[in-house]
């Protein structure tokens, strides 16, 4: 059920429009600086993230594993993230967890040495669901010595399981358990899509996480990817209808960092430097990159890594233009908000 699942989001992912229409990256603006003062090859990108050095603050965010096809797809990824020097996440190990048969598509990260790699289960499996037992710190620990890996993300992603037929719908106690978990295990918290607005992201501070992914909305959809999965008419149009629920990426990232003081991954349509520029503006220190990153995955290892690179050039010029020569002066640049997030960026 779960394999057939996770091999569903790739192909609806690759095949179907599951995008955010809206555009809410480009509705900032940078100021231009017609005269920088400085030379393109002196810009330097390289920041320090969670006490590791990465060659620019990009990272691969959690996708996939699980089913068979999964093993390539994580290996690309992997191999590619060790290559440009950034952080490597797998998607949710539930599979790996409940099916030992499944472990290899995550285990095969272990050829590989990004920077950072990260596991990743569901907050809903942390709480009592149904019949199935709770996750504890023995399952997160067995998930993150399964690819060596130095965090483990915990995914909230309560639109798409309130969209799902099949959706876990438990949520209450689940900060507690957040809590004991993060006593003994390194964490992330991160949305799938939905955003984390700033009284949440306090809440989740308090657990003892030591990084926040915003997971915002402006990039994939999950409700889409479930509406093209459902059957029902009624709760088909009801995932149609949620399609753009949630809070945009900038506005999360903004709200998130002004509101704690732990690391924040700016995750939700990032798709070119640009986006990673305007992102650590806001506060971030790292911009993840999700459903971009799949067309590139079905053509190999060179063609992720060719992408890679062109969004860090891409986040050079922006540097160039505005005549910053590394990422903390970037960070002191302004940019001006247009459009809707105008409205949403009033509310904060
Ligand atoms: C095909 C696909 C599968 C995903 N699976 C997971 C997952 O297993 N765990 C998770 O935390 N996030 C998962 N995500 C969510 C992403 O990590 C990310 O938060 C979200 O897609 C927004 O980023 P994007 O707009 O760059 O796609 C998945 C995304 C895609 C596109």
């Amino acid at each position: 059920m779960i394999e057939s699942r996770k091999e569903d989001h790739i192909d609806i992912c690759l095949n179907e429009d599951v995008q955010i229409e809206k555009d809410y990256w480009g509705m900032l603006k940078f100021y231009h600086d017609p005269a920088p003062e400085i030379d393109f090859d002196e810009i330097d990108t390289k920041v320090e993230f969670l006490d590791t050095v990465l060659s620019a603050p990009i990272m691969l965010s959690a996708i996939t594993g699980g089913y068979k096809g999964a093993e390539e797809i994580n290996s690309i990824l992997a191999g590619a993230a060790e290559e440009v020097g950034i952080p490597f996440s797998v998607g949710s190990q539930r599979a790996a967890i409940d099916n030992q048969g499944l472990r290899s598509s995550y285990e095969v990260v272990k050829d590989h040495d990004p920077p950072l790699v990260f596991g990743n289960i569901g907050a809903p499996q942390l709480v009592k669901q149904g019949d199935k037992d709770p996750y504890g710190v023995e399952e997160a620990l067995e998930a993150l010595n399964m690819i060596d890996g130095d965090y483990l993300t915990i995914h909230f992603n309560f639109l798409q399981e309130a969209v799902q037929p099949e959706g876990d719908k438990k949520a209450r106690g689940l900060l507690e358990a957040l809590t004991v978990l993060s006593d003994k295990v390194p964490t992330i918290v991160k949305e799938t899509g939905a955003g984390i607005p700033a009284e949440t992201a306090k809440r989740f501070k308090k657990t003892g996480i030591d990084a926040i992914d915003v997971g915002g909305m402006g990039g994939t959809s999950f409700s889409a990817v479930e509406h093209f999965r459902i059957d029902d008419e009624h709760k088909k149009s009801l995932a149609k209808a949620l399609w753009d629920w949630g809070i945009p990426t900038p506005v999360s990232t903004l709200e998130c960092s002004a509101a704690v003081d732990v690391p924040i991954i700016s995750t939700g349509g990032i798709h070119n430097g640009l986006h990673v520029a305007k992102a650590l503006v806001l506060g971030a220190d790292v911009g993840g990159i999700a459903g971009g990153i799949l067309p590139y995955v079905r053509k190999g290892k060179e063609e992720v890594i060719e992408y890679l690179e062109h969004v860090i050039h891409g986040l050079k010029i922006s540097m160039f233009l505005q005549g910053c020569v590394n990422i903390d002066e970037l960070k002191k640049r302004k940019l001006i908000v247009t459009g809707e997030l105008r409205d949403w960026i009033g509310t904060v």
